[in-house]
């Protein structure tokens, strides 16, 4: 049985006052959530306010995004090592809006999946189609690709989760069908028994991302291969996340 995970992606939203805020109010209204894992991932900047107030609690702390070097003369970058010494323990690596703005290639993530696994952290390591790709017919072609640049050549990825986030639905409100979900969850689970083996498959959490709300977690819940969701927009407000880990239930 895969333990539920689900991942809350703040993007470029809440300085430090707004994210102590926000962990208030998920400390409060998730004190007794003991059926999932949930990480919260703010910015950089406002993860030491999110330490303090979500310490003791089973709320998780990741990063979105990290170098690979662990220091050096690198201006404006940030390391495994200094997200791992700030009280993270997740990191999301490929999110769809870095390789889209900044140039992040499955070269790059692999690089980037390496140097968090060896400070310790947990990747969490996005793939998606864009719509043009889902509509020539290539969705599967995609993240194959891109899960094998990104990780295929990491040894042991029992640390690591994926994230199926088909571009068209992120941000947009139109979310990916349960079916259609599941349908590249299953190939992503595939193609890490083929690599790594069954035992490891059938452990993978793989969760999906894309205009995740509480009234359509419940149907995606219903999928085999569904197991968390990575959620951005609806994981800034304390009641709308909630709801969304009490689907899980
Ligand atoms: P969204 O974002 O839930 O706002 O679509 C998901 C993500 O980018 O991880």
């Amino acid at each position: 049985m895969r333990k539920p995970l689900i991942a809350g992606n703040w993007k470029m939203f809440t300085g430090p006052s707004a994210a102590e805020s926000l962990s208030l109010a998920l400390k409060t209204t998730l004190k007794d959530c003991n059926w999932a894992d949930i990480v919260v991932c703010p910015p950089f900047t406002s993860i030491s306010a999110v330490v303090s107030v979500l310490k003791n609690t089973a709320i998780e702390i990741g990063a979105q995004d990290t170098f690979w070097e662990s220091e050096g003369a690198y201006t404006g970058e940030i390391s495994p090592v200094m997200i791992r010494e700030a009280g993270c323990g997740w990191v999301i690596i490929g999110h769809s809006e870095r390789r889209a703005h900044f140039g992040e290639s499955d070269q790059t993530v692999f690089k980037r999946v390496n140097a968090a696994m060896k400070a310790g952290l947990k990747p969490i390591v996005c793939v998606g189609e864009t719509l043009q790709q889902r509509d020539s017919g290539i969705t599967e072609e995609i993240v194959k690709s891109q899960l094998l640049g990104g990780i295929g050549e990491i040894r042991a990825i029992s640390n690591l989760t994926i994230a199926y986030e088909p571009v068209w639905a992120i941000g947009t409100g139109r979310t990916a069908t349960p079916r259609q979900a599941q349908d590249v969850h299953n190939v992503i689970r595939t193609i890490i028994s083929e690599k790594w083996g069954e035992l490891t498959a059938s452990a993978a959490r793989i969760l999906y991302g894309g205009s995740v709300k509480p009234d359509n977690a419940g149907d995606l819940w219903q999928e085999d291969d569904i197991d968390g969701f990575l959620v951005g927009g609806a994981s800034l407000n304390a009641d709308t996340f909630s709801r969304i880990i009490e689907s899980a239930k």
